[in-house]
């Protein structure tokens, strides 16, 4: 069996379960249009770290993050082209003041081992299209010489990957988006197409929305729910992963490591999904859930979540009913927060049932 979310096949179990209390409406069991984008997605998954206790007191952290692997791998350094070894350590990863943190430890002048680094990787390996938010800052501790890589992105190999990346050395404002591969190894030539800079309206040391959203054919990036560039060039055509990490290696991309600290501070990560086996139909447990909340043309078992053009997603509205026209005139919308909080508040009330 094929990992999932756990915490979406509870939601699924909590919400069939639902649809036997007569007086519970249906909710999302089947679903999730966005409207400003018009594509369907089958799951979602929120991972808050708001609210979540400070690992820094011995809380276990592997605990607080059930949906996420901490990578302890190692890559070698190779003396020939300069390149440093680097060591992804638990330590790195930790959850304080509602903020999951990765950082680069600061690589100094005289240190001469591997750079230590961060990184985390979903458990779920089989996202298949999808529309995949984080919103972090990136923050580097002032007087440093060299730089860090902030990465968000969605992997499979080296020619199936979608990347948001902070480097530290391009500026304050600069993110790169890109698919790969973008870089032709044989003709030592960028792919044309692949591969962006976009300048940030504000500093990336201020928290944003990071999105990328994955379509047959489309890779669609956005800040706070502004959508600012697109890439049609090799959009994955495989399932994968999703990874956040903070590295430097001494290479062309993330030039030499920063001689001080580089944090990643992310405040929560938020999807629309689909698995390859939802997408094609196979998804039995999503599949059983809808039919019996009523199928999709039940009211409530799909919902609409209109984005905000400039705000992060906590300020989406999710609704019942597809919207009008005028959104303004619009009735039955509810705030997400609103709703999560009455789906929350449900499970709740069934936990102690
Ligand atoms: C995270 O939790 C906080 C506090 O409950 C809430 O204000 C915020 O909207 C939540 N964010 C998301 C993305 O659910
Ligand atoms: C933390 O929890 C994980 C998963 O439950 C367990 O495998 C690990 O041994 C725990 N670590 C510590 C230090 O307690
Ligand atoms: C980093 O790479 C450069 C070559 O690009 C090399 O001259 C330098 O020694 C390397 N730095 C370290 C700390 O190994
Ligand atoms: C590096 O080593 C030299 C020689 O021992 C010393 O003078 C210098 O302060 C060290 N630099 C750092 C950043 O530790
Ligand atoms: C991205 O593609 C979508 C779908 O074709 C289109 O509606 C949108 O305007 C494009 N965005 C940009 C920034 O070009
Ligand atoms: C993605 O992976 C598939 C299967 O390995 C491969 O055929 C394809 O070329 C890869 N890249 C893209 C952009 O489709
Ligand atoms: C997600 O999967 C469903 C099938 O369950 C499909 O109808 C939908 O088009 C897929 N969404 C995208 C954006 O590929
Ligand atoms: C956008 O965010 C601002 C600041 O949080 C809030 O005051 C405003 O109501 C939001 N707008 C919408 C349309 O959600």
């Amino acid at each position: 069996m094929k990992p999932q979310f756990p915490s979406t096949q509870f939601l699924s179990i909590i919400l069939s379960t639902l649809t036997i209390i007569p007086f519970t409406a249906a909710v999302c069991e089947c679903g999730y249009v966005l409207t400003t984008t018009n594509q369907y997605f089958t799951h979602t998954f929120t991972n808050n770290f708001t609210g979540l206790p400070d690992t820094t007191t011995g809380v276990n952290l592997t605990r607080s993050l059930p949906d996420w692997e901490i990578q302890e791998y190692k890559f070698a350094a190779d003396k020939k082209t300069g390149i440093l070894g680097r060591q992804n350590a638990m330590s790195s990863v930790w959850i304080k003041d509602g903020l999951l943190h990765l950082l680069q430890k600061g690589y100094g002048a005289n240190d001469t081992g591997p750079v230590q680094v961060a990184e985390l990787q979903s458990i779920n390996q089989n996202f298949f299209h999808g529309s995949f938010r984080a919103r972090y800052r990136v923050v580097q501790v002032k007087g440093a010489t060299g730089g860090s890589v902030a990465g968000f992105f969605l992997y499979y190999d080296d020619q199936n990957e979608t990347d948001i990346e902070v480097l530290t050395k391009d500026g304050d404002r600069a993110i790169h988006y890109t698919n790969h591969p973008s870089y032709e190894v044989a003709t030592d030539t960028l792919v044309p197409g692949a591969a962006f800079t976009h300048q940030l309206a504000r500093p990336w040391n201020e928290f944003h929305e990071h999105r990328f959203d994955w379509s047959e054919g489309l890779s669609a990036f956005y800040v706070n729910n502004v959508n600012v560039l697109n890439i049609t060039k090799n959009v994955p055509t495989h399932e994968g992963k999703l990874i956040l990490n903070v590295w430097a290696n001494n290479g062309s991309w993330s030039g030499p490591p920063s001689s001080n600290d580089v944090y990643m501070d992310v405040e929560y990560i938020l999807m629309y999904y689909n698995t390859t086996d939802s997408a094609a139909g196979n998804d039995e447990v999503f599949n059983r859930a809808c039919e019996f909340a009523g199928g999709n043309e039940q009211r409530g078992t799909v919902c609409y979540v209109t984005d905000q053009a400039g705000n992060s997603s906590v300020d989406s509205v999710m609704s019942l009913d597809a919207p009008v026209e005028d959104a303004a005139v619009r009735v039955g919308g509810v705030q997400m927060t609103t709703l999560l909080g009455v789906v929350a508040a449900v499970v709740v009330v069934i936990g102690i049932l």
